[in-house]
């Protein structure tokens, strides 16, 4: 495919963001240009990436407001002393007094409308008996569908005062999000957010997650692409504007192994350490990205 020099600043020696491989003097440089539409049909065919119009946009940006204001209402709520069930009620009845529906409710066979990841969890906790307690973190993970359109984001909160550990990790993973993030322009690879997500992490001395990865979104809960959180520079599928996804480093403050719990969902360090996550679903845009699910990440944590 052609790639239109107008859509993107691409020097002669980088790679060409057609996806050949090849470098962008060697390939498109210059020549033809290729439609919007071709673009479209060849993500479709190659990789089963849905590329998204400009009402999809819309509607996603819509669903990821409700999700916004759902983990806004859980930061007003959550309290030590409170079960992670009664943040799952607050959730699923917000959700629903919206008129949306909450995307986790019977995705396969989940139980719940949220999942709550205390600790040691890394993800897809079930909410239930547990009682928060101070000094614990807690990740909130929210995925409202509005008029059949899924955004899908999650926050790391504490509650009451943290201790060193959890501030770290929770500041590391804020910050591994933000890492993945700066990376998404057209013309960068799928593999470009992995590495800067996972050099970052890695630095900071804590590990990534590999069984869990960011993923398309927007027509269904979850899309191709996927997108881990580690990965090699210049490597992976070339981003077009269009592609909305998901990027959501599970960051441990130990190893980077997991166990799954026998109710066959919840993922725990196999060490027992701390484990953050926060999550954006993000839009490739003409020049880089926006965030359709914009919450702030850059005021002091607590
Ligand atoms: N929200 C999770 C994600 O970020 C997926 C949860 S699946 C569920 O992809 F079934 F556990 F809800
Ligand atoms: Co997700
Ligand atoms: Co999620």
């Amino acid at each position: 495919m052609l790639f239109r020099k107008r859509d993107v600043r691409v020097g002669r020696n980088d790679p060409c963001p057609c996806g050949s491989g090849l470098k962008y003097k060697k390939c498109c440089l210059g020549k033809e240009a290729s439609s919007p539409e071709e673009t479209k049909e060849r993500y479709l065919k190659d990789y089963g990436i849905r590329l998204k119009g400009k009402a999809d946009i819309e509607g996603i940006r819509r669903a990821g407001r409700l999700a916004i204001e759902t983990l806004n209402l859980v930061e007003q709520h959550i309290r030590s002393g409170m079960t992670t069930d009664e943040i799952n009620t607050l959730v699923h009845e917000f959700t629903i007094q919206h008129g949306a529906k909450p995307a986790p409710l019977h995705y396969r066979g989940f139980p719940k409308s949220v999942c709550v990841s205390v600790n040691e969890e890394i993800c897809h906790g079930i909410p239930g008996n547990r009682v928060l307690k101070e000094g614990d973190i807690a990740n909130v993970d929210v995925t409202p569908i509005v008029d059949g359109y899924y955004a899908d984001a999650s926050k790391t909160f504490f509650l009451g005062t943290p201790g060193p550990e959890a501030k770290k990790i929770v500041h590391v993973a804020r910050n591994s999000l933000k890492a993945g993030m700066a990376q998404i322009k057209p013309g960068n690879r799928i593999g470009d957010i992995g590495w800067a997500i996972q050099s970052y992490a890695e630095r900071e001395g804590c590990s990534v997650v590999r069984e869990f990865v960011g993923h398309g979104v927007g027509f269904e809960f979850h899309e191709p692409p996927q997108l881990p959180h580690f990965g090699q520079k210049d490597k992976g599928i070339v981003l077009v504007p269009g592609m909305v996804f998901t990027v959501e480093p599970m960051i441990n403050l130990g190893r980077k192994e997991l166990r799954i719990l026998p109710d066959n969902w919840t993922a725990v360090t196999d060490d027992g350490s701390l484990s953050a996550q926060f999550e954006q679903t993000l839009l490739v845009t003409e020049d880089g990205f926006e965030s359709l699910t914009p919450y702030d990440l850059d005021s002091p944590l607590s």
